[in-house]
């Protein structure tokens, strides 16, 4: 029997709307996806207004749904499951997709199928040509996470370690703005990166030596607005600099970390997900201490690396296949705004 699964994605500024289809002994397919940033609408305010991105979901919510349906050739009736982002997230923008899901999965007769976020993101790389296996050690690097997770299975997940503060995405964005950058900072922060030096300024690594695996990078905000406010009005090569050097601290935290999970593990495979696993820095320095170390990296597709409707319908239809999630169609729902990982 093949699973083919509807998934909805509304946790914060990106409505994602796509279906997987999963075979047993086949790799999972993406059959079609379509996708809608709200960066644009939200720049202006420099990051996210919860109200605004919960209307705009609602807006692009259905077009999306018909969208990714014509490009897989598929109507409602061939769908097997509609799953949709259950938390965390902004609450208003979770019961969009939410409600969305479940009156779909309703009127259709079929059952709708929580999933939880950094779930989708960590399964994401099952969708990619070069998928893992289990188990292995999972760094989840989002805006809003940073984890170190060990991943014996589908549901079967182990907190490592996590950030006491600031996600690195956030740190990400906090410095991009400091330096003037528009939101989200991340990928801006990294373009500026490209033309400066790393070892220009000597900035904190927090925690990199704390014997566990616990993140930290509040400090290093500081540090960045300390230098940011004694930059040289116009002086490009120092902005980049400051950028770079900022990206440097942030991927050596990440980095030094997730090489002590594998140690601590034993394991020998790492997957990498979220949005900042996108940035090119630290998949070069990952991909080359890994292989010294004899460990296989594994990425999601850079454009499955942020939010989107692939991960969440990949991650319902594991977990059904998987018998980790029962599917039986349900009439009520609620939204988890703030949920472990560890409790799905
Ligand atoms: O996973 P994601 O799309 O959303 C959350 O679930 O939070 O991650 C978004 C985060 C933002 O902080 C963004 O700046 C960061 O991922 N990001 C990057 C890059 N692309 C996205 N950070 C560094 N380098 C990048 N290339
Ligand atoms: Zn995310």
């Amino acid at each position: 029997m093949s699973w083919r699964v509807l998934g909805i994605e509304s946790s914060c500024d990106e409505t994602g709307v796509a279906v997987v289809e999963c075979s047993p002994g086949a790799p999972p397919r993406l059959l079609a996806q379509g996708l809608h940033s709200q960066i644009a609408m939200h720049q202006a305010y420099g990051g996210v207004v919860p109200e605004l991105a919960s209307r705009d979901h609602i807006r692009r919510v259905l077009p999306l749904t018909r969208q990714a349906l014509a490009e897989a050739g598929l109507a409602l009736a061939d769908l097997d499951a509609i799953a949709y982002t259950q938390g965390p997230g902004l609450a208003g923008a979770l019961l969009v997709g939410a409600g969305t899901a479940v009156a779909l999965a309703a009127s259709l007769g079929l059952p709708a199928l929580p999933v939880h976020h950094l779930e989708g993101h960590l399964l994401s790389p099952f969708l990619s040509a070069d998928p893992p296996e289990f188990p292995f050690v999972c760094l989840l690097v989002s805006g809003g996470h940073t984890q170190l997770m060990r991943v014996q299975g589908v549901g079967e997940y182990e907190l490592l370690g996590e950030t006491i503060d600031d996600a690195a995405g956030e740190a990400f964005d906090k410095s991009a703005k400091l330096l003037g950058l528009p939101y989200p900072g991340g990928p801006h922060l990294s373009r500026l990166a490209e033309r400066g030096r790393a070892d220009a300024f000597l900035l904190p690594r927090p925690l990199l030596h704390s014997g566990d695996l616990n993140f930290s990078f509040a400090g290093l905000k500081t540090a960045v607005l300390t230098q940011a406010r004694k930059l040289p009005v116009g002086d490009a090569q120092a902005q980049a600099d400051l950028a770079a050097s900022t990206q440097a601290a942030i991927v050596e935290v990440l980095l030094r970390k997730s090489l002590a999970a594998l140690k601590l593990t034993g394991l020998k495979r790492l997957v990498v997900a979220g949005g900042v696993g996108a940035n090119q820095r630290l998949r070069e320095q990952l991909n080359e201490a890994c292989q010294r170390r004899g460990v296989r990296v594994h990425y999601p597709e850079l454009a499955l690396c942020t939010d989107n409707g692939a991960m969440i319908a990949l991650a319902a239809a594991m977990r059904w296949q998987s018998q980790v999630a029962d599917a039986q169609p349900v009439y009520s729902f609620e939204v988890h705004p703030r949920w472990p990982l560890a409790m799905v």
